[in-house]
């Protein structure tokens, strides 16, 4: 089936229901996918008797897909825990991690083999896509995937809202993501640790680097740690900044010493 056609309505089992799965959840509910969830936390008071405490109970619902929405850091003992003998029938697992290697390298030891695993990451979060994900980006690769019409049914559920449908490897989305996502988390913070704030004589790069800065801290550090942490090429990101940040300062120290030289 192609993607971008599909009608069928999946029933979704969400692992993890902190502030990016609810923001998943809505659109999914408003396409008629039905959403049911468990988390570490209770969340009855949103979404009712579709939120399930029990990991048993869960587990034995008979979802088309488990998608994987807990954090980086504690996706590991997460997945590990996981009753696997209590799934009705193969299901399709995903994931939402904003790093790649690390999730589809535990799937892969953990989900039983009959079932298929798809790895993703939705490129935006509950602030940039707050006006809908149209032209946003949705990287995926379908690592293990024998029901093509469940899967493309699951990605439809992105494509159809406009997302632009990138597939490639995890491994190439952490070298990418490393020095895009992760350098722009990392000066977020640098200057949030500033305390930058608007002025009244604001150039638009300013007011530009305000955002970078208050989008930075309004994700978790959990998030933040975990862009570090699981992604193997974020650690020659970081060294990569404090060089570039020693050799503008050498620049200007030599030009200084230069001028002062000629005087
Ligand atoms: N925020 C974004 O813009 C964005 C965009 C793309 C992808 N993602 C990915 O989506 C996932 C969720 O992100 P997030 O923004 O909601 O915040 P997060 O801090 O990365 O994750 C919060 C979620 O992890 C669960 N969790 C944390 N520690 C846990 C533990 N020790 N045991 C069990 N569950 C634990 C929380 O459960 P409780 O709430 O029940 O405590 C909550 O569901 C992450 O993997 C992130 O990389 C986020």
């Amino acid at each position: 089936m192609a993607m971008g056609t599909s009608t069928r309505k999946l029933n979704i089992g969400m692992i993890g229901f902190g502030s990016f799965s609810h923001f998943l959840a809505k659109t999914m509910m408003k396409q008629g996918h039905v959403v049911r969830a468990t988390s570490r936390s209770d969340y009855s008071h949103q979404l009712g008797t579709n939120f399930i405490r029990d990991m048993e109970e869960f587990m034995g619902l008979e979802h088309d897909v488990i998608l994987i929405c807990t954090s980086i850091l504690s996706v590991s003992e997460v997945v590990k825990s996981l009753p696997f003998h209590c799934l009705r029938k193969p299901t399709l697992f995903a994931d939402v991690l904003s790093v790649k290697e690390h999730p589809k390298q535990i799937l892969l030891q953990e989900v039983p083999e009959d079932s298929d695993l798809v790895c993703t990451h939705p490129m935006f979060g509950p602030e940039s896509g707050k006006d809908g994900w149209k032209d946003l980006n949705f990287m995926y690769e379908r690592v293990r995937v024998r029901d093509e019409d469940l899967c493309s049914t699951f990605l439809n559920i992105f494509e159809c809202e406009g997302c632009k449908m990138i597939e490639m490897t995890c491994e190439e989305h952490d070298r990418l993501a490393a020095q895009s996502q992760f350098v722009t988390h990392t000066i977020g913070r640098i200057l949030s640790e500033m305390q930058i704030t608007n002025t009244p004589i604001d150039t638009k790069g300013f007011e530009k680097l305000v955002q970078v800065a208050e989008s930075a801290t309004n994700n978790s550090l959990d998030l933040y740690s975990g862009l570090f942490m699981h992604n193997r090429f974020a650690k020659q990101q970081m060294k990569n900044l404090e060089s570039a940040l020693q050799r503008v300062k050498r620049l200007l120290e030599a030009r200084m010493l230069r001028e002062n030289g000629d005087k």
